[in-house]
């Protein structure tokens, strides 16, 4: 049976990391790392997602500002607040939930929040960063995979990385830092030929495709880490039941490592936004 990293345990440690970070911070140079959560329109998985950001936060010592528009919103409402969260100096983090109702520009909005300010890693700056190897705000999905990884692999050098979807909240970002850590990195989509045997020979698969239990043990070298990114809302006996994008009954017996969904890469996001809003707090005070 697979060795399974355990997400809540390990954003335990990392929220600790974090909390001790804003106690200095706070009593030695008066700085309260706040990030601002916006949530626009009533879809009830942001909603749920932008609770737990708030809650985690508050429990870091983290403080959360939440700004909370109509579904109807227009685009020169919401590119105001942003604006304002740029100029107000108390603010160091800047989040806008995704997706936004479709009439608004997303591109657009991410361009307009402040590359200091954006601790998503959206940013087209942070984007180029990320991509040519300098240190920028990295995308927290991503970052939380990378944390989990290194607990299994603390050298990644010359392993076969496949990752399975190519988004620009994970699947891109996630490419850089495995390169980064000089993997041999293969994306694959859903125009991909042979999929399953290019994931059949990785040592490290990370699903992000959004499409529940894709993956199941005929895609996965006996041995290979696994790490489930999606979070799929399915029906289980008339129940709705989170799930992944890996089938982990069908996979976990036969991997070397596998996440667990719910439990796995979930609580590492948040608290990868709450380390880089530390960080973003730091870097706008000169205290780096
Ligand atoms: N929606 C799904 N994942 C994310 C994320 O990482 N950041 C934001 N802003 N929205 C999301």
């Amino acid at each position: 049976m697979a060795h399974l990293i355990d997400g809540k345990k390990l954003s335990a440690q990392v929220l600790q990391e974090v909390a001790s970070e804003v106690k200095m911070l706070r009593a030695e140079h008066d700085i309260v790392p706040t990030l601002a959560v916006v949530l626009v329109g009533e879809d009830p998985a942001s909603q749920v997602y932008v609770r737990n950001k708030v809650n985690r936060a508050e429990e870091a010592g983290v403080c959360s500002i939440s700004h909370h528009l109509d579904a109807e919103c227009t685009q020169d409402v919401l590119n105001k607040l942003i604006d304002d969260l740029n100029n107000d100096p108390q603010v160091h983090g800047i989040l806008v939930q995704l997706p936004l109702p479709s009439h608004l520009n997303e591109e657009e909005v991410i361009a307009a929040i402040h590359p200091l300010k954006d601790v998503d890693g959206f940013h087209p700056l942070n984007v180029g960063a990320l991509a040519s190897g300098r240190p920028s705000l990295v995308p927290c999905t991503p970052q939380g995979c990378m944390i989990m990884l290194h607990q299994v692999h603390p050298d990644m050098s010359g392993k076969n990385a496949v990752i399975v979807g190519r988004s620009n909240i994970v699947g891109k970002p996630m490419a850089a830092l495995l390169l980064q850590e000089n993997c041999t990195v293969t994306i694959v989509h859903s125009r991909t030929k042979n999929i399953e045997s290019l994931c059949r020979n990785a040592d490290i698969v990370v699903a992000a495709v959004g499409r529940a239990k894709l993956i199941n043990a005929d895609w996965i070298r006996p041995g290979a880490t696994v790490i489930d990114v999606g979070i799929n809302a399915i029906d289980v006996d008339g129940k709705r039941k989170l799930t992944g994008d890996v089938d982990f009954e069908s996979v976990a017996p036969i991997a070397g490592a596998i996440t667990p969904v719910p439990g796995g890469v979930g609580p590492m996001t948040i608290a990868c936004l709450l380390l880089n809003t530390t960080r973003a707090a730091k870097r706008q005070s000169d205290k780096t």
